[in-house]
């Protein structure tokens, strides 16, 4: 049976730890400390998010880079946010399509990360897998951040309460009080930036399809949410990869493909 987190974790009280098959000595089980996150090299998960406005082109090039691992032998995790569990899809439903104040949509966003993050990223990654995640935290930063104007000081106390290791790691039944001062946050090793000016966007998308509750939102909400990505990218430029999106498709690709080269994550 694969791993899960709660099976994997080094914490487990000693009656629940089940001696490996053969009498080794016991190994402490992998952590997201020191598996898949602390080793972001070819061997272990990687977690990789993509970001950008709406219109910014970014489906296309994760679906290249699905191919691109597979190709060279990983195991693929494609998901998306909000969404990429049962729970967090209709999470996802309910923030796209009805309107709700900017705290009830923060907490359903983050409701639904947390959900996503125990149930998928964590265990994919665990399984030493690639997660390539369609949108995370950031999102959340640039359109209720920047875009509504919700508190950034909020949105990084539930940061660090949703996505806190700890948290993760705390027993199954949810008992254990996670401790607020832990700084460890879960967060991807490299987030692919496609960054296009909102006019651009707005001109890509026109009449493309129906469009949900923040694509339909004037093109001086997505400044902010640009500018929110910008902001981002500052405090975080180490793993941040800018891509100038309003290139053409064939050379948007290169530029990602560069970057995952770079990095020595794909040859
Ligand atoms: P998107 O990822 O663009 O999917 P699709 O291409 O299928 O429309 O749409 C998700 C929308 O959710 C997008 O408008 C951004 C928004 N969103 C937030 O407002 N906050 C978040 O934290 C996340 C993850 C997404």
């Amino acid at each position: 049976m694969a791993p899960t987190l709660f099976t994997a974790c080094n914490t487990l009280p000693p009656e629940e730890v089940v001696p490996p098959k053969g009498g080794l000595s016991v190994e402490p089980a992998p952590t997201l400390f020191d598996s898949p996150l602390a080793l972001p090299s070819g061997g272990a998960g990687l977690f990789i998010s993509f970001e950008g406005i709406d219109g910014a082109g970014k489906s296309t090039h994760i679906a290249g880079l699905a191919d691109a691992f597979e190709a060279q032998g990983r195991v693929v995790t494609l998901t998306r946010e909000p969404g990429g569990t049962p729970l967090a899809e209709k999470l996802r439903a309910t923030v796209l399509g009805d309107p709700m104040d900017a705290l009830t949509e923060v907490l359903l966003i983050f409701a639904a990360r947390r959900d996503h993050l125990v149930n998928v990223i964590a265990p994919a990654l665990l399984r030493g897998e690639v997660v390539l995640c369609d949108r995370f935290t950031d999102a959340t930063f640039a359109y209720q951040g920047a875009g509504r104007g919700f508190d950034l000081n909020v949105l990084s106390t539930l940061e660090r309460w949703v996505q806190c290791d700890e948290g993760l790691l705390g027993d199954p039944a949810g008992n254990k009080p996670m401790k607020p001062e832990i700084e460890t946050v879960i967060e991807p090793h490299l987030t692919v930036w496609f960054d296009l000016p909102p006019e651009e966007a707005a001109f890509r998308l026109a009449g493309t399809r129906v469009p949900d509750k923040f694509e339909s939102q004037p093109v001086e909400f997505f400044r902010r949410v640009a500018q929110g990505y910008a902001d981002r990218q500052q405090g975080h430029p180490e793993r941040f990869a800018r891509i100038d999106a309003s290139q053409a498709r064939d050379v948007v690709w290169q530029a990602v493909l560069q970057v995952f080269i770079g990095k020595g994550w794909l040859s």
